[in-house]
């Protein structure tokens, strides 16, 4: 595992806190994807029996509300064991087994072993695949022939006072990928601060249980809410959350 990476995707650059991750993020299902509007995405594309690959599933909170609206199969990658734990549990109470396969895995392996995907998840929340073309072009050999890229990134709201990639960057790397950009959606920003809100109350309940348990880590667990408070007021104010919906060229 690429540890600074993984700990990119989950707001942290403490890998001493990665072993309490599962039981910081345990109330939640969603770990800041937006299934609506990749199910409204896949919905518009029309395709019967759909072949789908999520990378960085997390608890699969998209794969199983996708797959319970859209004809197909899916198939979902994640590092974590508690968090394939908790899907495979979803899966079942949402009666999809049969339709899915979750697995622990590291994302860069399954993209060397995954063939013929009418549609990749991903949401680009690390450089773990490089520059946003380096993503792009490392999804491509899973993708069937004019196969879809979702991708969930951020926008700078504010060019010139960024080092993040701006939108027109973005837009470029995606075409010299060998992608065309087909739909762009912004997300709401009452929709992120709901999310916002939601997820750092139900962390800083689990840190302060972890605090209490652990006097000794105290400091640990206050960076990571830190941490998260710090993102959260990115996202509201410098960023913008885009799903970004592509296709192969062929
Ligand atoms: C921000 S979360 C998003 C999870 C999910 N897409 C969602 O919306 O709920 C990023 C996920 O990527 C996973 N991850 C990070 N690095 C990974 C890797 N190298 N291979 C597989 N999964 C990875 C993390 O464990 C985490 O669950």
């Amino acid at each position: 595992m690429n540890k600074e990476e993984f700990g990119k995707s989950l707001t942290t650059n403490d890998d001493k806190i990665f072993r309490y991750l599962p039981y910081l993020l345990q109330d939640l299902w969603e770990l800041g994807g937006h299934p609506n509007i990749q199910l409204e995405l896949i919905k518009k594309l029309g395709l019967t029996d759909i072949k789908i690959l999520d990378l960085g599933c997390g608890k699969g909170s998209s794969l199983i509300q996708i797959l319970k609206n859209q004809t197909g199969q899916g198939v979902g990658i994640d590092i974590v064991e508690e968090f394939i734990e908790e899907a495979k549990i979803k899966t079942v109470e949402w009666n999809l087994d049969g339709r899915i396969e979750f697995r622990v895995e590291d994302l860069v392996q399954t993209l060397k072993i995954e063939k013929n995907y009418d549609v990749v998840l991903y949401g680009i929340d690390s450089d773990i695949l490089g520059t946003y073309k380096e993503c792009f072009e490392s999804l491509r050999p899973v993708l069937k022939n004019d196969g879809y890229v979702i991708v969930e990134t951020i926008y700078p709201k504010h060019e010139g006072d960024s080092s993040l990639t701006t939108q027109s960057e973005f837009q470029r790397e995606v075409q010299e990928a060998g992608f065309t950009l087909l739909e762009e959606k912004f997300w709401d920003i009452k929709y992120i601060k709901a999310m916002n809100e939601e997820s750092t109350s139900k962390i800083e309940k689990r840190a302060q249980e972890l605090s209490s348990k652990y006097p000794q880590e105290e400091k640990m667990f206050a960076d990571y809410i830190t941490s998260q408070i710090e993102e959260c007021n990115e996202l509201e104010n410098d960023l913008y959350c885009v799903s970004v919906l592509c296709q192969l060229k062929s």
